[in-house]
C-alpha cells in the first residue's frame, strides 16, 4: 500500500507543478492586448511564444515576420493574421519595453547598442542564475558597460 502511493502521487504532482506554476508564468510573461490569444494559439506551433519579445519592430516589420513564419500555415485567416500583427506591433514597437529576462542575444544588442559579446554575457548570466529582478542584478555581469543599460532603465522590464 505504501509503496503504491509514491508512484501514484508522482505524475499527479507533475501535473500540479506544470498547470499551476509553469503555464501561468510563461503566460504572464506576455503583455496583455487584443490579439494576444490569437497570437498564443497561433505563434506557438513550432516555439515559445516569447520569440517577440525583445525585438522593437516597426507594424510592416511585424506583417512580413508573420507572412513568413505561417507561409506552411495556410488555415490562418487573414483576420487572424491581421489580429497577431496588431497584438504584436502594439507591444514590440520601436521605443518599446526591453524583456529583460525573455530576449535574444541579438536584440538585447539592438535595443542596448551594446556589442555582441556584452548581449551574449547578459542572456549567460541569466541562464546559469535565473531572472533578474532588479537594474543592480545587471551590474554583476561582467564586462557589461552597466551605464548603456541605464540610458534605457524606464523600458526595461523584468
Ligand atoms: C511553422 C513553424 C513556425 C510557426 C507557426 C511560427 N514560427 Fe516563428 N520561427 C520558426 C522558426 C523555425 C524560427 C527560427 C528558429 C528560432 O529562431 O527559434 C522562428 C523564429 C521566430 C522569431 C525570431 C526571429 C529572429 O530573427 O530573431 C520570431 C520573432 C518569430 N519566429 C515569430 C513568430 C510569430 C509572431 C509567429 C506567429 C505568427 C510564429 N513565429 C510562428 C517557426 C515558426
Amino acid at each position: 500500500m505504501v509503496a503504491l502511493k509514491f508512484p501514484c502521487w508522482r505524475p499527479f504532482f507533475g501535473c500540479f507543478f506544470v498547470c499551476l506554476f509553469g503555464l501561468p508564468l510563461f503566460a504572464q510573461s506576455l503583455p496583455n492586448g487584443p490579439g494576444k490569444e490569437t497570437f498564443e494559439s497561433v505563434c506557438s506551433l513550432c516555439h515559445a511564444p516569447t520569440a517577440p519579445m525583445g525585438k522593437q519592430w516597426t507594424q510592416s516589420q511585424w506583417e512580413t515576420k508573420v507572412t513568413e513564419m505561417l507561409q506552411e500555415e495556410p488555415d490562418v485567416t487573414p483576420e487572424e493574421r491581421a489580429a497577431i500583427v496588431a497584438y504584436l506591433s502594439a507591444n514590440f514597437k520601436p521605443g518599446g519595453k526591453i524583456y529583460i529576462n525573455k530576449a535574444r542575444a541579438k536584440d538585447l544588442e539592438t535595443a542596448f547598442e551594446i556589442p555582441t559579446a556584452d548581449a551574449e554575457a547578459i542572456v549567460r548570466y541569466r541562464q546559469q542564475n535565473g531572472d533578474f529582478k532588479t537594474l543592480d542584478d545587471l551590474k554583476k555581469v561582467t564586462g557589461l558597460d552597466i551605464s548603456k543599460i541605464q540610458v534605457k532603465k524606464d523600458l526595461l522590464e523584468f
